[in-house]
């Protein structure tokens, strides 16, 4: 059976779902996207996705459809492929605008579509024995706090890992660590956590706010600072958090071992404090 998707109003398979060429998010990589996760059949945190997606869409100037109608693709497309844990894609581009041109349509024809995929599952010896990760200059824009759909410079530096045998690739800018390619980035030294401020050189994750709230919350020190390069290499630990990621050690970077090379009591504490966090909010 083929999955139902869900494309401006309308829940249909996969293969009949179908947009214009001339569609801004194929032109100009022209929209805004979230992935919220789905456990046991109940979201978690959806609200705090669907008003970073209203946040994200207002610095670009793109009017978003109401929250009910983003919220409604979103649940359906779990209920319709009977999914209890998944990965929930939706995104939303400023549409189908006639000719090609960089200004701005005066009407708005956003494209909405919404999927559901299984979470991805992690490769269990990653997170066991943790992950390795490399370094990459940070040549984005700065407006990364724009959960935008071009990802290209994300994936250019995903495959770089990938090719070099490693997980993650870690963005540095002006010599400081700033996020993953898919992930925030969390640095443990003398103690203390440091995670990159927010702002427009990160996005600012829904897990890393978890796991700021968790850190207040039971009296883990963490600074939201930045971190050079060579202070991450002299680290005790470094972890990585996102939707799909949770929290993933990361044991070598660049192919140097951090800490112990293995993972930290940091990193397994959060990653148990995030579940039990998750169980008790999606109740
Ligand atoms: C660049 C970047 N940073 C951070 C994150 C983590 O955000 P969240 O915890 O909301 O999934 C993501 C997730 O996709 C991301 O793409």
């Amino acid at each position: 059976m083929s999955e139902i998707v869900y494309l401006n109003g309308d829940f249909i398979p996969e293969e009949q779902a179908l947009v214009s060429v001339e569609d801004r998010g194929m032109l100009f990589a022209d929209g805004v996207y979230e992935v919220a996760r789905a456990y046991g059949g109940r979201f978690f945190l959806l609200d705090q996705h669907l008003e970073r997606m209203q946040e994200s869409a207002r610095l670009v100037r793109l009017p978003l459809p109401s929250a009910a109608e983003l919220r409604a693709a979103m649940q359906g497309v779990l209920q319709r492929n009977r999914m209890a844990d998944a990965s929930v894609y939706l995104s939303v581009t400023r549409g189908h605008a006639g000719p090609r041109s960089h200004v701005l349509p005066t009407e708005a024809h956003p494209t909405v579509f919404a999927a559901a995929r299984p979470t991805p599952v992690p490769d269990p010896r990653s997170i066991q024995e943790g992950a390795a990760a490399i370094s990459v200059p940070d040549r984005r824009w700065h407006m990364c706090h724009v959960k935008s759909i071009g990802l290209l410079l994300n994936t250019l530096a995903k495959q770089a890992a990938v090719e070099a045998g490693a997980q993650e690739a870690l963005f540095v800018r002006d010599g400081v660590l700033t996020e993953g390619s898919a992930t925030n980035a969390f640095v443990v030294l003398n103690g203390q956590i440091w995670t990159h401020p927010s702002g427009p050189h990160i996005l600012s994750g829904i897990t890393r706010d978890v796991l700021i709230e968790i850190c207040q919350r039971d009296g883990i020190p963490l600074r939201q600072e930045g971190v050079l390069l060579s202070q991450l290499y002299a680290a005790q630990e470094v972890f990585v958090s996102g939707t799909n990621t949770e929290v993933l050690p990361i044991v070598r970077v660049d192919g140097r071992t951090i800490g112990e090379g293995r993972p930290g009591a940091v990193a397994r504490r959060l990653l148990d404090a995030l579940h039990r966090y998750v169980a008790t909010s999606i109740q």
